[in-house]
């Protein structure tokens, strides 16, 4: 079978730890896989103020897929790497869908009571190059009592239809077949409009899929109170973002909450990475959970058409999950990475 060619972006804090361990699982698993890893993140932007350099995003273009740790770090001001780094990534790549799965695994202890695991099962197909995160907007007056800031959201028809296509089409290939538009109709009645009128377009193609609505503010509180309202959820790319970690949340944590970065018209590789950041409260010091990063390879194997791969290092994860008990605390970083290696491997 042919070689995976990746290209690795391991980044700051906890993203070195866990993508070591990522790659520790993806070896075990099996396909060819020939790595390259950049040293993009603050210690480069320190060394040479560089973020993303042209040419290095030129070569990002020719792999099969990219594996991501996390970016940011407290040395360097907020939005250097996020933005320039990070979200340049994504809207370059045209990574318009950024699937983030919730899903309770069986064992995995979680803050709601008397909860299934078939009661949290669903998947976020937050939006990935648009919203408020296009980042226009500006400031008049800084510094002065009269300050303005704007930050400006961008929804385009082409991009907002495109995401909620595939929202559908996810919809469609799952049992339930109920497709959840989050947003805030009530208020940004542009953007909303825009959203609102797209799904119901849309939905006369796909009358198989049942398509629902909820405010992003009831839609925080029911995923704690009522998770089984949902099942895919297609939403704005901030709304996204504050969903998928009170998502992990309720899913047992965010170190185990995995995303992908998907170019679903593949013209440029799709970028896997944890849900979480680069968590400088506890870096290097091995409490990072890999899980996450771990689960995340799985949706890159599952991306490259490898489902059998992918469904192993899933059913390891899961394995691995029971038999925690919700203590992993118990092993550290690399101790957890080898088990569910040892687990892909036998
Ligand atoms: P964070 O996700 O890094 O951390 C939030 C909390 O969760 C921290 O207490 C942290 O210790 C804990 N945590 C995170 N991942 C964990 C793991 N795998 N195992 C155990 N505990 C874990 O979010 P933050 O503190 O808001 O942000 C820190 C930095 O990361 C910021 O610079 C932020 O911009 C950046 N960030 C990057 C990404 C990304 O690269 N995709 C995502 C989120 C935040
Ligand atoms: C995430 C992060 C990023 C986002 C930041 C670091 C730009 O929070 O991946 O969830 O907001 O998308
Ligand atoms: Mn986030």
């Amino acid at each position: 079978s042919r070689t995976i060619r990746l290209a690795v972006i391991p980044g700051d804090g906890i993203g070195e730890e866990v993508v070591a361990e990522g790659l520790k699982v993806l070896q075990a698993v099996g396909p060819k896989v020939e790595t390259t890893t950049y040293d993009l993140g603050a210690k480069r932007y320190h060394a040479t103020g560089e973020t993303l350099p042209d040419s290095v995003l030129a070569e990002l273009r020719g792999y099969d897929a990219i594996l991501l740790g996390a970016v940011g770090d407290p040395s360097v001001p907020p939005g250097v790497l996020e933005r320039d780094l990070l979200l340049k990534l994504r809207f370059e790549l045209d990574h318009y869908v950024n699937l983030r799965p919730v899903k309770l695994f069986p064992g995995v202890s979680t803050p709601l009571g008397g909860v299934r695991p078939e009661d949290i099962d669903m998947i976020v197909v937050r939006e990935g190059t648009e919203g408020p995160y296009a980042g226009a907007g500006g400031v008049m007056r800084r510094g002065t009592p009269h300050e303005i800031a704007t930050q400006e959201s961008y929804n385009t028809a082409y991009g907002v239809e495109r995401v909620v296509r595939y929202a559908f089409e996810k919809a469609r290939a799952r049992s339930r077949k109920k497709l959840t538009l989050v947003h805030k109709t009530n208020v940004l009645t542009y953007a909303g409009d825009l959203w609102a009128r797209t799904v119901e377009r849309l939905a006369a193609e796909y009358p198989d899929v049942t398509t629902d609505y909820c405010h992003v503010d009831a839609a925080s509180m029911f995923f704690v109170t009522q998770p089984q309202r949902f099942d895919v959820i297609v939403t704005d790319n901030l709304f996204g973002d504050i969903l998928t970690d009170i998502g992990a949340a309720v899913a047992g944590g965010i170190g185990l909450a995995a995303s992908g970065n998907v170019n679903p018209d593949r013209t440029a590789p799709s970028m896997f990475e944890p849900v979480h950041g680069s968590a400088p409260d506890i870096a290097g010091q091995g409490k990072a959970d890999p899980t996450a990063t771990i689960l995340s390879v799985a949706m890159l194997l599952d991306h490259l058409g490898l489902t059998e791969a992918a469904a192993k290092v899933e059913q390891a994860v899961a394995d691995d999950l029971l038999e925690r008990g919700g203590s992993w605390t118990a092993r550290n970083t690399r101790q957890i990475g080898d088990d569910i290696a040892a687990r892909v491997a036998g």
